[in-house]
């Protein structure tokens, strides 16, 4: 790997350039924030993602002239990701006087204690700037990842449904000047960082992230770090060295063909799920539910697959789909069915100085049917209990293929031999299919843990099973009701 020199992290913070020594590579945004800026409308209430009181605004150039704006978790971005980044809090926003929202908040009675508002704010004007708000339900799906202790959300949702009611500004003009600043502080390259005994390196291209991973096989990957912000911030683990795969242009890259889907391991959630639905709506939907915006923004493809959860929700959905994982080393790149990636609970089929490339997601064929659910306990912003998702190819009123996957049932995403096996050369109907919902006993002996019961969560998958096909028969339209505890609230 070529000699890189060290440099400092510059970004934008509320429209002013820094450039940060010193401090250590693990800092957290809201850290620096709070700490260092003494900018402290920037909340921490949980500082592992879950409550969203430390939303703030970032953007960078989104390669076309533009800006790409999102909202993210202060309290598990790293500061070094923000080189090249501008970050904008709740401070300025009302840098010309009280922001439309933030009247409407007021009118609304919509904040009593106040810790959370500050992070509804933000992620609502975050919402508002990119398009994402329209009607109530994409209100609520806006604000899924922010807990209110006391005000209950129908006052803060209908503050943000007058902000929708507000035109955009145009801003075209101001965020192609700001963007061209942003790439030049980015700086060329890779971008290397050190002090306190850590260092960081963020390339940007996928040959130098895979010199740079091959001459630093024991460092850390991170990419949107809702999982590695929390091995800092809760575990407490110290990672002298890290790699950034997020700006690795070449691995944000959705690539649409007729009959497959590539989509680069960096690409986040919020991309994933634009190109996901078109696929099969189902998948959509499952990544609605998939934590809450500001993690779906940050979080990536390739973490959720890499992490290797029993738990992770795309992996289910890949599997049963079919998909084929991309590895590279050094200059070699290898192809694995996803499947066979989770070797057991904690180990994957990854060798040192290996990372997670790109997956490819076939299409449905014509007499392919498909079927994803999520059960937890909460509807939003929760990790599921069990996962489910199903293919199946049928040839006349034959089943000739059958994959069935499952999240939440073993130490890894598996599929179902057993019950899959009930189903194949068998018309897809009441028999069949109550031979493979008895089968899926024989596959899994689920865990008890705090999400669910061993039984219960038997007893779900083998209800999705006979759901799916209730659903096919057209015996059961409508979903399973779209409400969660924001719904309650609001009732109450
Ligand atoms: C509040 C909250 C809610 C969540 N809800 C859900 C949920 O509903 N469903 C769900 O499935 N998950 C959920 N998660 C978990 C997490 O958001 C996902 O697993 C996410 O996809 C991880 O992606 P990331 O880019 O943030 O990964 P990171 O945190 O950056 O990395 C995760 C792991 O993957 C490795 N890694 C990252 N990229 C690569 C690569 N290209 N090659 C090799 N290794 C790599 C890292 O080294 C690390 O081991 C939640 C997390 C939080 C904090
Ligand atoms: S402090 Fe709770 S999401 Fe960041
Ligand atoms: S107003 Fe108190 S937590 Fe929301």
């Amino acid at each position: 790997m070529a000699a890189t020199d060290l440099r400092t992290i510059r970004f934008i913070l509320n429209g002013e350039e820094r450039s940060v020594a010193g401090a250590p590579p693990t800092t957290t945004v809201l850290e620096y924030l709070r700490r260092t800026e003494r900018l402290t409308g920037t909340k921490e209430g949980c500082a592992e993602g879950d409550c969203g009181a430390c939303t703030v605004l970032i953007a960078e150039p989104d390669g076309a002239g533009g800006l790409h704006r999102r909202a993210v978790n202060a309290c598990i971005q790293f500061l070094p990701a923000m080189n090249g980044r501008a970050v904008e809090t709740v401070e300025h926003l009302g840098r010309d006087g009280v922001h439309p929202l933030q009247q409407a908040m007021v009118e609304k009675h919509a904040s009593q204690c106040g810790f959370c508002t500050p992070g509804f704010v933000m992620q609502l004007y975050a919402g508002w700037l990119t398009g994402a708000m329209s009607d109530r339900q994409s209100v609520k799906d806006l604000v899924a990842g922010n807990l209110c202790r006391c005000t209950g959300y129908g006052p803060i949702i209908d503050a943000g449904l007058e902000l929708a009611a507000c035109p955009v500004p145009d801003t075209a003009e101001a965020d192609a000047g700001l963007a061209t600043r942003l790439a030049e502080m980015e700086g060329k390259g890779v971008f290397a960082y050190e002090a306190a005994g850590g260092r960081w390196y963020a390339p940007t291209n996928v040959d130098d992230l895979a010199d740079t991973y091959a001459a630093h096989p024991d460092a850390v990957l991170v990419a949107g770090a809702t999982d590695v912000g929390l091995w800092v911030t809760k575990q407490h683990r110290d990672l002298p060295l890290i790699i950034d795969v997020s700006k690795v242009r070449d691995l944000t890259m959705v690539e649409e063909r007729q009959d497959k889907l590539y989509l680069g391991a960096a690409v986040t959630h919020r991309m994933a799920r634009e190109a996901l639905s078109g696929v099969h709506p189902d998948l959509g939907e499952m990544l609605r539910r998939f934590a809450g915006y500001q993690i779906r923004n940050a979080g990536t493809v390739g973490g959720n697959i890499a992490n290797g959860s029993p738990i992770g929700d795309l992996p289910p959905c890949l599997i049963a789909l079919g998909s084929r994982l991309f590895l590279r080393k050094g200059d070699g790149i290898r192809a694995i069915a996803l499947e066979d990636f989770f070797i057991d609970y904690g180990r994957q089929d990854r060798e040192p100085g290996e990372f997670v490339a790109a997956v490819e997601v076939p299409r449905l064929a014509d007499n392919q049917r498909f079927f994803a659910y999520k059960i937890s306990k909460r509807f939003d912003s929760d990790i599921s209990a069990v996962m489910a998702a199903f293919r199946l190819t049928i040839d006349g009123e034959i089943v000739s293929d059958a994959r069935l996957a499952f999240g939440g049932m073993a130490g890894t995403p598996r599929r179902a031999p057993k019950a899959e096996a009930a189903l194949i050369g068998r018309r897809f109907g009441e028999a069949s299919v109550a031979a493979a919902m008895a089968a899926l006993a024989e596959d899994f002996s689920p865990l008890t843990d705090m999400r669910a019961s061993d039984s219960y969560r038997l007893k779900s998958a083998q209800n999705l099973l006979k759901r799916f096909q209730l659903e096919q028969a057209g015996e059961v339209t409508q979903r399973i009701a779209s409400w969660g505890l924001s719904d309650i609230a609001e009732v109450a």
